[in-house]
């Protein structure tokens, strides 16, 4: 099946080189397991889990029925003052599959919206503690927290925010790509002390204006960038002393990518608040989820007024949508039955390994993992840091493989289900790849 140049025309596709996709179309029409079948009728290997979605693969039966099942039953139900019981039931399995501590669920139907929701509900907290003057947030240089005004103004990629305000009252602190680190494996032995900026923006701005710190406990769309040992204990003993909040943007790294189930398990870190998204429902339906204490939850409850007030006005049209959350109690039982997190940490070895048999490729200047997550900078061009990626991807497309490219990195992360040939024909296809280009 192909698109005329007109029937094209008028999609304007997110985070793509349309002029150049236009050209040269790549569709997929169907997919199943750990392949996506192509316009052309191509097999072609899924290595970034759709977009770090659908790590149980796709098509998977259990997600199909049940949201057959409640688009018959309950297609929409209204979520402002009227509920329906998925929503709780789901909420309740979050909780369960959360550290504890976490123990309020609140929906919404994307990663971008988990996280502004997360940073108003930081800002709230404080105001509704009486402490209006906490309401700067503390972001990451090189920190990806999606597309809204809120993520974007704490994120911290250069080219993401380029074209807009600052649209949040921000600052930053160093990311943690070292050269000293290069080709580590896991996390890097080096940095924990960059953690220790977060003491200088407290002593520039001072505790009294901060309401959060925001980082992702393994910054994915950066490249794949790992915490190094002891910096993300030291953010937290930071934010502690000073009564800042800490925000987990968990929309990659929660439900099971990094061999456990949520970064903050993994990294033995557990935040104030934690953002969830993307393998919630296996990418099958739009959700997020903004995960927090009860203590937070119950500060919005006692300073609510009279209680047929609503304590929060936030909230989306489709938060705790009836299909997305059947979806979701369906994706994270399989995930649970199928012990695919411990699948992942079993595997993540040979992903590593496999891996980092590129660090002898060409253009290959660094390469980082952890879990199913690996990530590669490549020599730049003079001048255009982003071209050779795009390069290698397309390569890697006409081999029959899937991967991601963003700024100067290509990004990999099969589905928890790859087998161990699969990985090595990713790994293959990249590696050709490289050197047809050298
Ligand atoms: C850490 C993180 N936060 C937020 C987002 C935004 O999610 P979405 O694209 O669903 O809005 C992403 C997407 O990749 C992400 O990686």
């Amino acid at each position: 099946m192909t698109l005329t140049n007109e029937e094209l025309n008028a999609h304007w596709m997110p985070f793509t080189g349309n002029r150049q996709f236009k050209q040269h179309p790549r569709l997929f029409v169907a997919a199943d397991g750990a392949y996506y079948t192509d316009s052309e009728g191509r097999q072609v290997f899924d290595g970034l889990s759709g977009l770090w979605t659908c790590g149980l693969g796709h098509s998977r039966d259990e997600i199909n029925a049940a949201v057959s099942k409640q688009v018959a039953d309950l297609d929409y139900s209204p979520g402002f003052q009227y509920g329906h019981p998925l929503s709780f039931k789901l909420a309740n399995k979050v909780v369960e599959l959360t550290p504890a501590g976490l123990d309020r669920v609140f929906f919404t139907d994307s990663g971008s919206e988990t996280v502004d929701t997360a940073l108003k509900i930081a800002q709230g907290y404080w105001r509704t503690k009486g402490q209006p003057g906490k309401s700067k947030f503390i972001g990451r240089i090189k920190g990806y927290h999606g597309v809204n005004f809120g993520g974007v103004g704490v994120g911290g990629i250069g080219f993401n925010r380029k074209l807009f305000d600052q649209s949040v009252d921000a600052d930053h602190i160093s990311h943690t790509l070292l050269d000293e680190n290069r080709f580590s494996r896991g996390m890097p032995e080096k940095g924990a002390h960059l953690a220790d900026e977060l003491e200088e923006l407290v002593l520039l701005h001072d505790a009294s204006n901060i309401a959060a710190v925001i980082v992702e406990p393994l910054s994915g769309t950066s490249g794949v960038l790992p915490p190094p040992k002891g910096y993300l204990n030291r953010l937290r003993e930071i934010c502690d002393k000073h009564d800042i909040l800490l925000i987990f943007d968990e929309v990659i790294t929660g439900f099971g990518r990094m061999g456990s189930m949520t970064g903050a398990d993994e990294f033995g870190v557990i935040p104030d608040i934690m953002t969830l998204a993307k393998q919630i429902t296996n990418g099958a339906i739009p959700l997020g989820a903004v995960v927090l204490g009860a203590e937070i939850y119950e500060t919005f409850m006692d300073k609510g007024g009279p209680d047929y007030m609503v304590e929060f006005p936030h909230g989306y049209t489709y938060s705790a949508h009836p299909v997305a959350c059947a979806a979701s109690l369906a994706a994270l039982e399989v995930l649970v039955q199928e012990n695919l997190v411990e699948r992942v940490k079993q595997m993540s070895p040979v992903f590593e390994k496999a891996l980092h048999s590129l660090s002898t490729a060409p253009f290959v200047t660094d390469i980082r993992n952890y879990g199913f997550a690996g990530g590669l900078s490549l020599e730049h061009y003079p001048g255009e840091p982003l071209r050779r990626p795009f390069e290698i991807g397309l390569k890697c497309f006409e081999k029959g493989f899937y991967i991601r490219w963003g700024a100067d990195t290509l990004q990999l992360a099969p589905p928890f289900i790859a087998s161990e040939a699969d990985i090595d024909g990713l790994i293959n296809a990249v590696g050709e790849s490289l050197h047809e280009l050298s």
